[in-house]
C-alpha cells in the first residue's frame, strides 16, 4: 500500500466512513484488529464554520486510532475551506471530502453524490480545501450519478488535477443507492486513469473477499464499511470467530473502548446498534439482540453482555 501524501499504511484495509457508526471508540477498535486507516462519519462543514457544538464533537480524536481521516460534507467552497482549517487544527492525518452520499437532504444542497453532476464545484472545493490545509486531503466518490453517467474515470482526474491525494470509489452510481452490483470494473479503471492511491469499496463482508478484490481492482487498498459493523476480525486474517465466546470477547473490547472514549449514557441507541450486530449468525443470536434493545441504560447493557452464558 503506497503512502496517502505522508501518511504510510500498514496494509491495504480501510475502515469506511458510516454514519451513526464509525465513531472515536469503533475506530480504535477497528484499528486494533488491524485496519491500517480509520475514517470519521461525515461532518457538516457548516457545523464546524458556524460553531455548533455537536458537531464540533465529532472531531474527538486519540492517538490510538492514528492514522485517521476526517470527512467533512458540503457543497459551498469556502464554507468547506473553513472547515478544514479548522479540522486542522486537530491532531488527525487526513481530510476526505464526500462526494457519495445518496441522502435525499444532503444531495438537495448539491453535496455529497450530486457533486458528481457538478464537477466544476467540486474541482473548486477539492482546491479550497487543499489551499486551507497543510494535510493531504482524499474524496470519496461513487462510479456516477446513474448508469448512463457513469463518470468515476474523469472525475478521479480532475480531483487528481486539482490537488487530492487519493480517492475511494464505492462501486455504485447514486441511482443504485446501495442496491444491485458493486462495478469492480469501473473501479478498476479509476485506479488505471490516475497516480495517486485508488481505494474500492463496496459490499465487502470477509477479510478473503476483500484479498480477492483487492486483487481483481488492482486497487491500492479495499475499503470495509457494513462488513465491519459487528465484525471487527474483517480486518484481520483469522476471519470472523464462529463461537459466540469468542464474538463475545471482541463486544468486551469494544463496550470497555465506548467507557473510556465517549459518553456512553448519552448514545445509546447507538450502542445497541452497534452491540446487536455481534450477534449476527449465532444460535440464539435473535432472542439476545432483543434483550439488547430493551437494557434501559449503559450499565445494564454490561451487566447482561456479562451474564450470558456461553
Ligand atoms: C449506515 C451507513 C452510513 C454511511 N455513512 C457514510 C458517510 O458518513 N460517509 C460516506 O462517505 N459514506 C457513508 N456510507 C457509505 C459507506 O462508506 C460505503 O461506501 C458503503 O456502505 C458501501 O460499502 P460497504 O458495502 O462496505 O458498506 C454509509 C453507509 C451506510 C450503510
Amino acid at each position: 500500500m503506497p503512502n496517502i501524501g505522508p501518511v504510510s499504511l500498514d496494509n491495504p484495509f480501510v475502515l469506511a466512513p458510516l454514519a451513526g457508526y464509525t465513531d472515536l471508540p469503533f475506530r480504535i477498535l477497528c484499528r486494533e484488529y488491524g485496519a491500517a486507516i480509520v475514517f470519521s462519519e461525515m461532518i457538516s462543514c457548516h457545523g464546524l464554520a458556524y460553531d455548533h457544538d455537536k458537531t464540533h464533537e465529532m472531531l474527538a480524536s486519540h492517538q490510538l486510532e492514528r492514522p485517521v481521516a476526517m470527512q467533512i460534507f458540503g457543497a459551498e467552497p469556502d464554507i468547506m475551506a473553513e472547515a478544514a482549517r479548522i479540522i486542522s487544527e486537530h491532531p488527525i492525518d487526513i481530510i476526505d471530502i464526500n462526494m457519495g452520499c445518496p441522502v435525499k437532504k444532503v444531495v438537495k444542497k448539491g453535496a455529497g453524490a450530486a457533486l458528481m453532476k457538478n464537477r466544476n464545484l467540486a474541482a473548486a472545493i477539492i482546491r479550497q480545501v487543499c489551499n486551507n490545509s497543510s494535510l493531504p486531503v482524499t474524496i470519496k466518490i461513487r462510479t456516477g450519478w446513474s448508469h448512463d453517467s457513469v463518470v468515476a474515470t474523469d472525475f478521479a482526474k480532475m480531483a487528481e488535477d486539482n490537488g487530492a491525494s487519493g480517492i475511494a470509489v464505492h462501486g455504485r452510481t447514486w441511482s443504485q443507492g446501495f442496491g444491485g452490483e458493486v462495478d469492480w470494473q469501473t473501479i478498476r479503471r479509476v485506479k488505471n486513469s490516475v497516480a495517486i492511491p485508488v481505494i474500492g469499496n463496496g459490499d465487502i463482508a470477509t477479510y478473503q473477499e476483500a484479498v480477492a478484490c483487492l486483487e481483481m481492482s488492482g486497487c491500492d487498498g479495499v475499503m470495509i464499511g457494513r462488513g465491519a459493523l459487528g465484525n471487527p476480525w474483517v480486518f484481520s486474517g483469522s476471519g470472523t470467530p464462529a463461537t459466540l465466546a469468542e464474538r463475545m470477547e471482541g463486544l468486551a473490547r469494544h463496550l470497555h473502548l465506548i467507557q473510556k472514549y465517549s459518553n456512553p449514557d448519552t448514545i445509546l441507541a447507538r450502542i445497541k446498534n452497534h452491540a446487536g450486530r455481534y450477534f449476527k449468525g449465532v444460535a440464539g443470536g435473535s432472542a439476545l439482540r432483543r434483550q439488547i434493545y430493551a437494557a434501559s441504560s449503559f450499565e445494564a447493557l454490561l451487566e447482561l453482555t456479562y451474564s450470558i452464558n456461553f
